[in-house]
């Protein structure tokens, strides 16, 4: 009786070695002998047509049908002049661009045929770029941005060729008419003269043609401009060494990007060849694998009805918990000496996982948010303001997030009624009625060793202060098409009897398509603020925090950067209606691009928002009058 679980033991023992050593041998193979192919892809367009569903055109750019070309911004925009345009036009589907496996970046060739026209002499802000994008939804900044990035996205993968007609000294730019590579980032990592190659970029009576050849297993990169029609220069214009690999994922998106600034220039692409080759390598499991999984599965659905002895179960069971310790054996003796091949293996599975939308609200672990944020790095803080902090982050499933963080000194103060069963049932209740695409959608919560957050749904594109107060002029077109976003939303949020409680430029979000989306509402989820108790009185102070954003969207000033503190941008814009020099207050910065007296128009009804609370017009009332404004 004693030797019999001494013994089983050892038997255990042994076949867990077994089974181990087996299953290192299998996996070891299926790490060897894998076979490795070519991802190939082939792009010729000798002209463009609207009809073809392989382009995409997003912002301003359009595939002109009479002329066959790709027009960045569209030559008959009904927006004139055309300054401050944006747009992007890429090939529809993604491109395998990058091997995970073996960390090689594809090679790629690309030659395309453009020129640029309708100039006017002042040449500030425009140019065109060939890009390799992440998505194929977004545009970046417009003016010297070319659209390539925007200030909110720092993390975002991008590799671009730039064919600069402006001279922009903060971003090192050496002159008005020159080449660069981008990596990530608007400042060029290497730049080269247009002249160099005898060509200017200025001269809108010839087509221009660039080759660029990118070597992925010597990472050397070459171009060459010339002119349409002549041979391909003997000489490049750029040559340099290049590791692509940290700015590709393994699927891109390629094509063109451009932008104008203060002037107008039409971007024009003529024809476009490209072609890209990627190593792929194929895991294939050895036919021992494949053998005993087959068998695995007609043990699983063979048996039906009867039931197999127990005995038969025993052993069943044995075996599989045998290989999950065999497994885990293999994992951790894994995990000890990691290859590099291996490590490769699990960033190449990491990448698999799609963003995955979660469908109702849930709970979140501290954990979870703590590494979304990056341990609520500085570098992804949002807003903050007395009740806490706003980061943006991102799930493990690659979802963006942000998350409010609300500081203790804040819930200290509003313990007594905070109550978070009240506030759970509030969130479920508040997202069924709040479907509106101007808010952003609560996603869950987390309430956890004395933390209380709430996660709302991230939009890529940016915050409407880093927009308004950044180096680039958010167009007054924009502007206005914003402020009547956020009436529109408060409208439908006050219709509803709930009241936002925390409007802020820094937590109104532009959405993919631009639009104004009014984040980090609180309806009311602690009875300290504005909201449930009542929403009369919370709804009024909403309209006057619109009325103040409606003052710093126009005049393009920070309430706080207002000279005279005492009377602040209220009094000083009160003032000068008064006076009636309204239109002097509309931010310079837009200069001529401004209808000013819309601008004005819209100023009065601002000001209306923010006049004492008894002649405060209702959100409904200022969202027509906004609609009115428009003339
Ligand atoms: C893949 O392409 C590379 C470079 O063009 C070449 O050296 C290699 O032989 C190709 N591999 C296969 C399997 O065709
Ligand atoms: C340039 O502008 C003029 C008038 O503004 C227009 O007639 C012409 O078609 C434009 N040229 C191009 C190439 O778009
Ligand atoms: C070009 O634009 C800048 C900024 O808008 C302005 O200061 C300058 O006078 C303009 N130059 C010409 C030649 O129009
Ligand atoms: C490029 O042009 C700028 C100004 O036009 C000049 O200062 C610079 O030396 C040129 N660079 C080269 C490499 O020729
Ligand atoms: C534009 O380029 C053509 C061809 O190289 C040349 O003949 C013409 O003089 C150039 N125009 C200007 C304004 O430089
Ligand atoms: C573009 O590709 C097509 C087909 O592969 C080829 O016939 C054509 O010569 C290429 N054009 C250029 C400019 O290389």
């Amino acid at each position: 009786m004693d030797s019999l679980p001494c013994l089983w033991w050892i038997w255990l023992i042994i076949s867990i070695t077994f089974l181990a050593k087996q299953e290192t041998q299998l996996l070891a193979h299926n790490h060897q002998k894998r076979p490795t192919t070519n991802v190939t892809k082939h792009l010729h367009f000798p002209s463009f047509h609207p009809s073809n569903p392989e382009l995409k055109c997003l912002g301003n750019a359009v595939i002109s049908e009479e002329k066959g070309v790709i027009q960045i911004p569209h030559a008959s925009l009904k927006v004139q002049p055309q300054t401050y345009q944006v747009g992007r036009a890429l090939y529809s589907s993604h491109i395998r661009l990058f091997d995970p496996m073996t960390l090689t970046p594809a090679s790629f060739q690309t030659t395309f045929s453009f020129q640029f026209t309708n100039s006017t002499t002042n040449r500030s802000g425009n140019g065109l770029a060939f890009v390799i994008v992440p998505d194929e939804f977004t545009t970046g900044k417009p003016g010297p941005w070319l659209g390539i990035v925007n200030d909110a996205c720092n993390h975002y993968k991008v590799f671009a060729v730039e064919f600069d007609t402006s001279h922009d000294l903060q971003f090192g730019d050496p002159n008005d008419d020159h080449v660069g590579i981008n990596l990530g980032t608007i400042v060029s990592f290497k730049t080269a003269n247009s002249s160099e190659a005898s060509v200017s970029l200025h001269n809108h009576t010839v087509v221009h043609r660039v080759w660029i050849t990118y070597d992925g297993y010597l990472r050397w990169i070459t171009l060459h401009l010339g002119i349409d029609g002549d041979p391909k220069p003997s000489q490049p214009l750029l040559s340099s060494s290049l590791n692509l690999s940290p700015f590709l994922e393994e699927y891109m998106f390629v094509g063109f990007s451009a932008s104008t600034g203060d002037s107008s220039q039409i971007h024009n692409i003529f024809s476009w060849n490209f072609s890209s080759t990627v190593p792929a390598s194929l895991p294939i499991p050895s036919p021992k694998i494949c053998h005993r999984n087959v068998k695995h599965q007609v043990s699983k659905y063979s048996k039906t009805g009867q039931r197999a002895p127990p005995s038969g179960f025993l052993i069943f069971v044995t075996l599989l918990g045998l290989c999950s310790l065999a497994f885990l054996g293999f994992y951790f003796s894994s995990q000890r000496n990691k290859s590099s091949s291996e490590e490769a293996f699990s960033r190449f599975l990491e990448r698999r996982k799609r963003p995955m939308l979660p469908s109702k609200p849930r709970k979140f672990t501290f954990t979870e948010l703590y590494s979304a944020t990056q341990r609520f790095s500085r570098v992804y803080v949002l807003a903050s303001d007395a009740s806490g902090v706003l980061y943006r982050g991102t799930l493990t499933n690659g979802y963006h997030v942000a998350v409010r963080r609300f500081s203790t000194r804040f819930l200290g103060s509003s313990s007594s009624r905070f109550d978070w069963v009240r506030i759970k049932k509030r969130i479920g209740e508040i997202t069924k009625v709040v479907a509106h695409p101007s808010l952003p959608i609560i996603r869950g919560w987390c309430c956890e060793s004395g933390e209380a957050m709430i996660v709302y749904d991230h939009y890529q594109n940016g915050s409407l202060d880093r927009w308004l107060f950044g180096l680039g002029t958010l167009p007054w077109t924009w502007r206005f098409k914003l402020i009547k976003d956020i009436a529109e939303a408060l409208s439908f949020l006050h219709s509803k009897q709930l009241a936002h409680g925390n409007l802020n430029t820094s937590t109104i979000f532009l959405d993919v398509n631009y639009r104004a989306v009014v984040g980090d509402y609180r309806l009311g989820f602690f009875s300290g603020e504005s909201g449930r108790d009542d929403p009369v009185s919370g709804m009024r102070a909403d309209v006057f925090g619109f009325g103040m954003l409606v003052l710093e969207i126009v005049t393009g000033k920070k309430e706080e950067e207002v000279g005279d503190e005492e009377v602040g941008l209220l009094g000083f814009v009160g003032e000068m209606h008064g006076k009636g020099e309204m239109v002097k207050v509309v931010d310079e910065r837009l200069g001529d691009q401004v209808n000013r007296e819309e601008a004005s128009r819209v100023l009065k009804i601002g000001l209306s928002c923010a006049t004492e609370s008894c002649s405060r017009p209702n959100m409904n009332e200022v969202f027509q009058c906004l609609t009115n404004a428009h003339q």
